[in-house]
């Protein structure tokens, strides 16, 4: 009982056992998950995309993603519960970070934060760390940095591999308890996964990380339009809402519902 913790993630990987994280951002859709033994539940960014409609996470704001992270904490007893720091919450200073991450804590409950880059964060992650406060990295296709990367594209070949596998380890040694890989090569995510002690959570980062994430609307099937070849859709939920919706208005409208069954 009490919720996933990080020594409950250490032993994970000490075990050799792979373990599933979603992300969610509300009370329905966080009570699912945690029912189905989602260990650990992250308040994304891509919220930005999912929840408000923006067409990058760039502008998501701190007071936009709060909210959210209360709403998953409350729907979700049992899951870590980890939230992103959007961005220019974090980047300026140690300072910057910790008031961004401590409300992230107190106004919105989440145990843990997550933020983007490595080399250049560094000292930020050394702050929240001594704090007592659970960080994940995040390295690869790092989508805030959209703009400067000219488009999602993928991160870490080559040379850049190598300094990916340094920003990994400098973020273990700066505290991090587990790095989030976006969208690199398989092989790279495997000699990362194996050098660290702490945790990989891939996302397009292939087989052999610790961890895997997906937005939870790619996941489920709820996202329309064309995927990235990471996703794989595990349900039709877009097919199967929109005959729900389709059924229901259509029902309404030839009086076959409401019904007396329905009725006071
Ligand atoms: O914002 C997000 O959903 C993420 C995950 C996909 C890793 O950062
Ligand atoms: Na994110």
């Amino acid at each position: 009982p009490g919720r996933t913790t990080v020594r409950d993630v250490r032993a994970a990987k000490e075990r050799g056992q792979k373990w599933a994280m979603l992300t969610a951002y509300d009370v329905t859709t966080a009570g699912i998950f945690d029912e189905a033994g989602i260990p650990v539940l992250l308040v994304g960014d891509s919220a930005a995309n999912t929840v408000y409609g923006y067409e990058t996470t760039v502008p998501i704001t701190v007071d936009e993603l709060i909210p959210l992270v209360r709403a998953v904490v409350r729907g979700a007893p049992n899951a870590m519960v980890v939230a992103d720091l959007p961005f220019g919450s974090y980047q300026a200073s140690p300072e910057q970070a910790l008031a961004t991450a401590a409300r992230f804590l107190k106004e919105g409950g989440a145990q843990a934060v997550k933020l983007e880059g490595g080399a250049r964060v560094l000292p930020q992650v050394e702050t929240l760390v001594a704090a007592g406060i659970p960080v994940i990295g995040h390295l690869g296709l790092t989508p805030q940095s959209v703009h400067a990367f000219g488009g999602y594209r993928v991160q870490g070949r080559d040379q850049a591999g190598e300094v990916l596998l340094a920003d990994a380890r400098s973020l273990q040694e700066a505290g991090a308890f587990a790095v989030v890989l976006e969208v690199v090569p398989a092989d790279l995510a495997a000699r990362v996964t194996k050098e660290l002690v702490i945790s990989t959570v891939g996302i397009g980062a292939g087989a052999d990380c610790d961890a895997q994430v997906l937005v939870w609307q790619d996941m489920a099937g709820l996202t329309g339009g064309p995927a990235p070849r990471f996703v794989k859709r595990f349900a039709d939920l877009r097919t199967a809402l929109a005959e729900a919706a389709t059924a229901y208005s259509d029902e309404v409208s030839r009086g076959v519902y409401p019904t007396v069954e329905h009725s006071y």
